[in-house]
């Protein structure tokens, strides 16, 4: 039987299954940044300024829309081919991101968390999501999640790595390994899987975003570039999710 695990209180026998006809859990793949700021004559790292702007009034408007969940990528595995320049003007505003937004994050109930591998992320900037993932640990109104050097592949990589690791040292029975075993070993293992994955920018693809946890995901592909989805578009998405008809598989009587 499905039960949600962690987080969340009561856990309903269906997948997915949400009391409201809202998507509790959404997951946001901010894309187009770098086309805002090209259409500006900007650089690049003008436009991600400009993204993480967006980010505290998506997550502001999170509790009235019934969002209890919200998980941002951020920097992808994948995003380390991109110029050094860009790169570590991107770690750089991380890491000012957290510093400056931490209080505000914390005064209005946001628990944060990461996603990803830590290992290649500088010490500074992984004491600072530490610290941050402490500092707003007794919140509740809003769970969200960041995906920094996150790539799905690497997640199952990772943990399947681990749970290797474990039945090789006897504390897992290979023949114990199913879904739900292996969902305990990913970086998600606290949050419920996502209902609604929206991608900004007009492109319609996934780039390794959470790809075990949206197996059953509802998909929104928006044309807006990331630093300008407002809030208004943000509800328009998460309202029109109500209309869905999401099965799991079953068929309607
Ligand atoms: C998304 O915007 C932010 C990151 C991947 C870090 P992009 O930087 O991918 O912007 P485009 O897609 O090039 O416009
Ligand atoms: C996905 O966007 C990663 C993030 C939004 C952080 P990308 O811009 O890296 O994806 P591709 O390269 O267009 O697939
Ligand atoms: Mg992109």
């Amino acid at each position: 039987m499905f039960s949600r695990k962690g987080i969340g209180g009561a856990a309903p026998d269906v997948p997915g299954f949400s009391a409201h006809k809202g998507p509790r859990h959404v997951a946001v793949i901010m894309d187009g940044n770098g086309r805002w700021a090209k259409a500006r004559g900007r650089p690049r790292l003008f436009g991600h300024h400009a993204g993480a702007k967006r980010v505290r009034e998506i997550v502001n408007a999170c509790p009235d829309l019934g969002v209890k969940y919200l998980t941002i990528f951020a920097f992808s595995t994948e995003n380390w081919k991109r110029t050094q320049t860009e790169v570590a003007g991107l770690m750089s505003l991380f890491r000012r991101y957290i510093t400056k937004e931490a209080r505000a994050l914390r005064d209005e109930g946001v628990r944060v968390r990461f996603i990803g591998d830590r290992m290649r992320l500088d010490a500074k900037l992984v004491a600072l999501m530490d610290d941050l993932e402490c500092f707003t640990e007794g919140n509740d109104r809003v769970h969200l999640t960041v995906a920094l050097n996150y790539g799905s592949r690497d997640e199952v990589s990772r943990a399947i790595k681990h749970l290797a690791e474990d039945v090789a040292s006897g504390n897992l029975d290979p023949a114990d390994v199913n879904e739900e075993t292996l969902t305990r070993y990913l970086d998600t293992k606290v949050l419920p899987d996502p209902d609604l994955v929206i991608r900004t920018s007009g492109e319609a693809r996934i780039s390794n975003f959470l790809l075990w946890q949206s197996a059953y995901a509802e998909y929104e592909f928006v044309d807006t570039l990331w630093p300008d989805f407002t809030e208004h578009i943000f509800a328009r998405i998460v309202s029109c999710y109500g209309a869905r008809d999401r099965r799991f598989g079953g068929a309607k009587p």
